[in-house]
């Protein structure tokens, strides 16, 4: 399979779909400002939410800011970004490399792109946003320190969604032993990762976001399930969960604990359960709406 990580987000985009806690999305929709307003989404990767949130008829007309380090990311969001706006009936202008604008008679959306590390972008002091964003990020930071150099960038809302929870589940089983040990060890590499993470991220913020005087408006998980319906994957999440699988073995390869032919072995079992329509998926995750400490 070939292993390309805007082609894994795209594939996550129906499964992020179910999972997204739906009463905070709409006390996100009770309390947006009048438009237009400004949107900075923070590892925003190649810009599924700015797709789904025209899609959900949520935003119409908005400075949408996305900031990602990771520049084949970038890159994909610049061409994808005009043809999924073409496939919604909306028109596509550009100006210059990093500047996008999709509209209709309805909705009018200014879009940045930003390559760059997030806490560079800070430091680039950039006028702060309405609603920040954080979608599938905040668990790969080191949240304590993170938070609020991230909540600085606004001055009203923050909607951090897809935060990653301290429990995985991979059915059915195959070794109830091994199945618990490959997910308790998966999880402790969330934890000791050199650039951050947290396995427990969803649980801490409370007490995180608390610290970093932020207002907590909604909480609810927002677990991903994915499982077959009559033996197929909907969508393209066959690929979603082989990519979870990949991103496994490449975070338990030589771990001490974890003999390598058992790990392969349980590897090839579960891939062999994807294809035949058999594995059952679940992530448990959580998302917040805050109100920012600066909010009036
Ligand atoms: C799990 S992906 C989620 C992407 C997107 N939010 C989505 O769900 O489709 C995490 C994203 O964060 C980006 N990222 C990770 N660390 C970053 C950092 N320090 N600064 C900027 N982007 C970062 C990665 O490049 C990646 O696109």
């Amino acid at each position: 399979m070939e292993h390309s990580f805007p082609k894994y987000l795209l594939s996550k985009q129906s499964v992020d779909d179910r999972a997204l806690n739906k009463d905070v999305l709409n006390a996100l929709k009770a309390n947006l400002p009048g438009e237009p307003f400004r949107i900075i989404e923070v590892g925003a990767g190649i810009g599924t939410m700015l797709k789904r949130l025209i899609c959900w008829d949520v935003i119409r007309s908005v400075e949408y800011v996305m900031v990602d380090g990771m520049r084949e990311n970038v890159a994909f969001a610049r061409a994808w970004i005009p043809q999924f706006a073409g496939e919604a009936g909306m028109r596509a202008e550009r100006s210059g490399d990093d500047r996008l604008r999709v509209y209709d008679e309805k909705r009018d959306i200014q879009i940045q792109l930003v390559e760059a590390d997030v806490f560079d972008f800070i430091d680039t002091k950039p006028d702060p946003a309405d609603v920040l964003i954080a979608h599938a990020f905040l668990d790969l930071l080191p949240l304590r320190e993170s938070l609020p150099k991230l909540l600085a960038l606004t001055k009203r809302l923050a909607w951090l969604t897809i935060n990653f929870d301290g429990v995985t589940a991979f059915k059915p089983t195959i070794d109830a032993a091994l199945d618990e040990t490959i997910e308790r060890l998966y999880h402790q590499t969330m934890d000791s990762r050199v650039t951050g993470g947290d396995s427990k991220s969803g649980r801490h913020l409370f007490g995180y976001l608390q610290n970093a005087g932020a207002e907590i408006l909604a909480a609810g998980a927002s677990d991903w399930v994915v499982h077959p319906l009559n033996r197929r994957y909907p969508n393209d999440e066959a690929y979603f969960l082989n990519f979870i699988l990949t991103f496994l073995e490449g975070s338990l390869a030589e771990h001490p604990e974890l003999n390598a032919n058992v790990l392969k072995h349980w590897l090839s079992e579960r891939r062999e359960q994807v294809e035949r329509g058999e594995l059952v998926y679940i992530a448990h995750q959580m998302d917040f709406l805050v109100r920012a400490l600066s909010a009036g």
